[in-house]
């Protein structure tokens, strides 16, 4: 439906942003990545469920044998979560690559160069979360083209330390500065990878415990992969839950009941929707189905 995306500004087109808002497949606005004047040989597409001066929740496609070039990098710092296929990621910068696989997360810190690859045989389908901006402004960076360090090939390379990187899982006592302190990692030039012996994973909740798997908890945004469970007595769910900064729930497949407890709204969040909830807003989830609901939660503050 959408046929101008703006950043910082989708889809909501003026302000405030305080009412909780269903993002169904017709208010998600594709974008194709790069432009006609950058050059089309090399592109990906992305769908833009929501997009603030605060963060961006999206999922994007790299076709079978395909990448997207040139470069991209970000106002604020990127997480991904993979969840279909495997994904190639080139640090441009370092010569770094991760393969990050299906349920495996990667952070890539404010302005730190990247180009996906993939190397399979099915599309790659992930999520992606920015914070605070996807973009300064509504153009794409240019500086990155033709710039790249990978092998026997280096015309572009910045120092990096790899003593940041996590070799262990994270504990509850990391969260707000997992998988590294924000802007330790912002200052690295390094990507974090984070698989699934590396989340942070917390019990959320003492009545009506759900499993949470943070990807990333730092200054700039927190993604949590939450397992609320079938069954029960009633129908399972989480507490009530509000957070400090904006927060987008995405489902890639499923359904996920959830009650807004000020003004008693029900919403349900389906395959490839997101429900924004603005701050300060008390919420509770629900799953009313056979099978563990999986919604990839993500806030700007906790
Ligand atoms: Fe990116």
């Amino acid at each position: 439906m959408q046929s101008k995306l703006i950043f910082q500004n989708h889809p909501y087109t003026e302000g405030p942003r305080d009412k909780v808002m269903l993002i169904t497949r017709d208010l998600v606005a594709p974008f194709i990545y790069p432009t006609p004047e950058i050059g089309m040989d090399c592109s990906d597409i992305s769908y833009i469920y929501v997009s603030t001066e605060e963060f961006t929740a999206s999922w994007y496609t790299v076709a079978p044998g395909s990448r997207f070039e040139p470069a991209d990098y970000h106002a604020g710092d990127e997480v991904y979560f993979v969840l279909e296929g495997t994904l190639t990621m080139l640090n441009t910068s370092t010569g770094q690559t991760v393969s990050v696989h299906e349920g495996e997360g990667l952070l890539m810190p404010m302005g730190t160069p990247h180009i996906g690859y993939n190397f399979g045989t099915v599309p790659t389908k992930t999520a992606a979360f920015l914070a605070p901006k996807i973009f300064a402004d509504q153009s794409f960076p240019t500086d990155t083209i033709g710039k790249m360090k990978v092998y026997k090939h280096t015309d572009f390379g910045q120092p990096y330390d790899t003593s940041l990187l996590p070799a262990r899982a994270g504990v509850l006592d990391d969260l707000g500065a997992w998988p590294v302190e924000g802007a330790a990692g912002r200052a690295s030039n390094l990507f974090y990878h984070v698989p699934e012996n590396r989340k942070l994973l917390a019990i959320g909740g003492v009545d009506n415990p759900v499993l949470l798997k943070f990807i990333v908890s730092n200054d700039f945004l927190n993604l949590a992969e939450m397992i609320l469970p079938s069954g029960g007595k009633g129908a399972r769910m989480t507490d009530p839950d509000s957070h400090e900064g904006d927060c987008a729930i995405y489902m890639h497949k499923g359904c996920l009941s959830v009650l807004i407890h000020d003004t008693n709204e029900t919403f349900q969040i389906r395959d490839d929707e997101v429900l924004f909830i603005p701050k300060h807003t008390t919420y509770q989830l629900f799953n009313y189905e056979s099978e563990p609901q999986h919604p990839l939660i993500c806030t700007v503050k906790l």
